[in-house]
This record gives C-alpha cells, sequence and structure tokens, in this order.
C-alpha cells in the first residue's frame, strides 16, 4: 500500500509528458487528445460491423445545447458545414470609450454532412481543433479545398454578408457543387455554452437564421453551433478601424 502515493505520483507525471513528447511530431493537443480517443472509440465499435455507416440525412440532429433557439420543427435536415473563417468588426476609435461593431463575416464551408449523421461526438470538437489554424481564406474552386483537420471534408460552399444584415451560405462552387444558395437574417440567438472554446475573447452566439429573399432551393433555416472564438475584444481600446477575429463553427441547414 504504501507504494500507492509514488504511483499516483508517476501517474501525473505520465500524463502530462505526452505534451512534450509530440511536440515534434504533430501539433499535440489536449483537444486532439480527447478527438482522437473517440475515433478509436468509434473504431472498435465498428470494427466488426458489417453494415456500412451510410450517410442519411434524416439521422442528423442539433447539439442539444442548441434546444435553447427555435425547434426546426417541420424541417428536414439537409447538410451540414464546417465553417472556418473571420468574424468581421469595426470601431470608430481606438479608445475604451467605443465598443466594436460586428461588420459581417466570412468562412469557408466544409461538408461534414456524413460526420453529423455518423459520428456528431466528433464534429462537435472540430471547431475547436481548426479555429486558428492557418487555413487560407480564399479558396474558392472545389475540389480539395484541404483544410488542416482530422477529416476528409471537401469544400461545400462559402459563406459570407450579401448586405449588412443578410448572412449569405453560398454553395455552388466553380467547378464543384451547385446546391443553391441560404440568403438568411438573424432570428434567433443564444451565448455560446460555458465550454465553448473561447480564443482570445470568448466565442461567439449559436444562432438561428431563417431563409430570406433571395434563397436558391429548399433551404429554410441555418443553425450556427459548436463556435470556437471569435468575438471581439470588450472594447475598441488599441484596435484599428477594421479588424478579424477568427472563428470556427458548424452550421445545421434545414429545409423542406
Ligand atoms: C471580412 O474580412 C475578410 C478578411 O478576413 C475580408 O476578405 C472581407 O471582405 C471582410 N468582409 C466584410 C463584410 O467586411
Ligand atoms: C493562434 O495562432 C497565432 C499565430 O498563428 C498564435 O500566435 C496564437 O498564440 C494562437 N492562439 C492560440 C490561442 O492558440
Ligand atoms: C455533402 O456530402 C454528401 C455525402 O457525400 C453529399 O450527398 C451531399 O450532396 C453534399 N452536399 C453538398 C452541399 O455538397
Amino acid at each position: 500500500m504504501r507504494f500507492l502515493p509514488t504511483f499516483l505520483s508517476l501517474v501525473a507525471v505520465s500524463t502530462a509528458a505526452p505534451t512534450n513528447f509530440f511536440d515534434d511530431a504533430y501539433d499535440f493537443s489536449e483537444g486532439l487528445l480527447d478527438y482522437y480517443s473517440k475515433v478509436s472509440q468509434h473504431i472498435n465499435r465498428l470494427r466488426h460491423s458489417k453494415t456500412p455507416v451510410g450517410c442519411d440525412a434524416f439521422k442528423i440532429t442539433l447539439p442539444s445545447y442548441a434546444s435553447g433557439l427555435k425547434a426546426p420543427d417541420g424541417l428536414s435536415p439537409m447538410y451540414v458545414a464546417i465553417g472556418r473563417g473571420t468574424q468581421n468588426y469595426t470601431c470608430a476609435d481606438s479608445t475604451s470609450k467605443s465598443t466594436p461593431a460586428a461588420a459581417g463575416a466570412v468562412a469557408n464551408l466544409y461538408n461534414a454532412t456524413c460526420m453529423a449523421a455518423n459520428f456528431p461526438d466528433l464534429l462537435e470538437l472540430i471547431p475547436n481543433l481548426i479555429w486558428n489554424s492557418s487555413v487560407p481564406l480564399d479558396v474558392s474552386t472545389f475540389p480539395r479545398a484541404k483544410i488542416q483537420l482530422p477529416a476528409n471534408v471537401d469544400l461545400m460552399g462559402h459563406h459570407f454578408f450579401y448586405d449588412a444584415t443578410t448572412p449569405e451560405f453560398n454553395l455552388n462552387i466553380a467547378g464543384g457543387g451547385q446546391y443553391g444558395i441560404a440568403m438568411t437574417k438573424k432570428s434567433g440567438s443564444i451565448d455560446a455554452p460555458s465550454t465553448a472554446t473561447k480564443g482570445t475573447y470568448g466565442a461567439v452566439a449559436w444562432l438561428y437564421l431563417t431563409a430570406t429573399t433571395g434563397t436558391v432551393g429548399k433551404y429554410k433555416a441555418v443553425y450556427r453551433v459548436d463556435t470556437a472564438s471569435g468575438s471581439p475584444p470588450d472594447t475598441c481600446e488599441g484596435q484599428p478601424a477594421e479588424f478579424q477575429m477568427k472563428y470556427s463553427a458548424n452550421y445545421y441547414f434545414f429545409g423542406n
């Protein structure tokens, strides 16, 4: 029995060790550890399975925390995208008296529909792993807009603002999928959960967006969930007139 305390402290040391050990091999992080341990559980669960996992969108459900937003009653899940880009802000001056104002966003959207249908526990971790990665933002052609991501996903479209109040999700890609356009307006918002990856100033809100004029296709609602980072500082102190905060989130598209 008297060896137990020593043994426990050794465990404590060795769980901390991989952080340094793997540094040269790849960007090891606690987040990746959690991610790969879940991947491993899925592999163990599925490796003797004879049934392909498939990709049925009807299996898709929103993360439970999104129940704080209006439910997609009567609508069907269509696609799920991982978004990675910037939230843009402006500052009237660079003093602590002014507050950053939201000024649109730009993001690449990657098709994670199959992942959402089969491995939602993995998908919800992805924004935390990629929000600060150095993915180029100007990827406009299909296919294989490679994202630094422990999953194979294809470019699905682009998110930007059509005008100051209209988030657009354009799923027509030069040389790739032509899946139409979800033109939206903000119809609901809840603070990101306290567990969200905050980055420098916090994670942007979870959103319920509804389709508006200009939509092409069956899109009726888009949810922004699993947000990581993207919030601005509380005040404009020391900020330039325009600045961007990197963010990532998952976007769930519903239609009829
Ligand atoms: C937002 O910032 C990006 C750079 O990340 C820029 O390309 C884009 O034009 C900006 N969009 C708006 C609406 O200001
Ligand atoms: C994000 O990346 C930048 C440079 O790429 C780095 O300086 C910064 O420390 C990173 N932030 C976090 C929270 O990982
Ligand atoms: C997303 O991927 C699924 C599975 O490959 C595919 O059926 C669907 O058409 C894709 N959606 C878009 C918008 O690219």
